[in-house]
């Protein structure tokens, strides 16, 4: 009786399932708005996926933290939850890969020219090595940009920071940053940032303008300056054993649709970010400011030590090799 319970069970379902039903579905978890360069990757991501696999493999894209909120994604993945993610590179410390903090480090990259040295050379690929052993794949880097500093008070010497809670992600870098400034940095997963601006649980943040605007940050606050002072990118991950047990072709076909998508992402993050900027400066709730040159000069006099005191953790060979790659050396 069981047995027949069981096999109408199973015929039902089988009636019941669209013609198309892929044979590999895919995971893929993130924790900002679709509206964002992350977001569209992702999306770009998916159109390819599917029609280079003709179908066989479906990408289901969950964003904005609906699945997972950033750590959790982290552990998600290496249990086999989620197969993709594509964590910023501040987020990678809990996972025991400290050395993506490195990308953290205030006025690192003098322009986008110079991060792409990096995360497209050696220096990308050996950092990628480093997930290996935590069950990850290292994919793809994607770009969003530089960060701009937001508090409900002006934010142009480094004075002004002084005892102000600002929000930073699990990096111990931004840690250091935020109390070089004389802050008082508090982790906070970002599916919660928005709230704790409104309420006052914490006074300020710094995120590129896309995330800003995309996570209406900017109808919390008052002021925000335009520092660029930090770098702001992803890896695209995926859980190694789910990989690597692909049929070959398939996950040939997969490779070629992220290497589109990321062209793709890469290409749109910095008017991405310049539309959310101008639209943020359009609703007119936020007074943004342009550094002075001095004002600029203090500020990075004030995180120099941030290297020095860091360099233990991310690893001084780590932090040299970026620069050197970063300077086309
Ligand atoms: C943040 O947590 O501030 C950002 O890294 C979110 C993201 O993924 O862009």
């Amino acid at each position: 009786m069981r047995n027949i319970v069981a096999g109408a069970l199973v015929a039902l379902s089988l009636s019941v399932a669209p013609v198309w039903a892929a044979d590999i579905v895919i995971k893929f978890s993130h924790v900002v708005a679709p509206a964002t360069p992350k977001g569209k990757g992702a999306e770009k991501f998916k159109e390819l996926a599917e029609q280079y696999t003709e179908g066989k493999v479906k990408i289901e894209i969950y964003p904005n933290s609906q699945l997972y909120k950033d750590k959790e994604e982290l552990e998600a993945l290496q249990l086999g939850a989620v197969q993709m993610l594509a964590p910023s590179l501040a987020k990678f410390g809990p996972l025991g890969a400290k050395e993506f903090e490195a990308f953290d480090l205030p006025f690192l990259f003098a322009d986008k020219a110079a991060l792409n040295r990096v995360t497209t050379g050696e220096v990308g690929k050996a950092l990628f090595a480093r997930l290996e052993d935590k069950g990850i794949l290292g994919l793809a880097y994607w770009d969003n940009g530089f960060k701009i500093m937001s508090a409900n008070s002006p934010l142009r010497t480094p004075d002004d920071f002084v005892g102000l809670k600002l929000r930073i992600q699990s990096s111990k870098v931004l840690e250091a940053q935020m109390k070089a400034l004389g802050a008082v940095p508090q982790v906070m997963a970002f599916s919660e940032v928005y709230q704790a601006l409104q309420t006052g649980v914490v006074d300020g943040t710094e995120n590129p303008p896309s995330n800003m605007y995309t996570q209406k940050m900017h109808e919390v606050q008052k002021h925000a300056t335009l520092s660029n002072h930090g770098y702001l990118g992803y890896a695209v991950i995926v859980n190694k054993k789910f990989w690597e047990e692909l049929p070959a072709d398939t996950r040939g076909q997969l490779d070629k649709a992220l290497v589109e998508a990321t062209e793709y992402a890469n290409s749109i993050a910095q008017e991405e970010n310049d539309k959310a900027l101008a639209a943020m400066k359009e609703a007119g709730k936020t007074e943004f400011h342009e550094l002075t040159a001095e004002e600029k000069a203090a500020w990075m006099e004030a995180l120099k030590p941030v290297y020095e005191e860091v360099a233990g953790r991310v690893g001084a060979d780590v932090i040299a090799g970026i620069q050197k790659a970063a300077a086309g050396n």
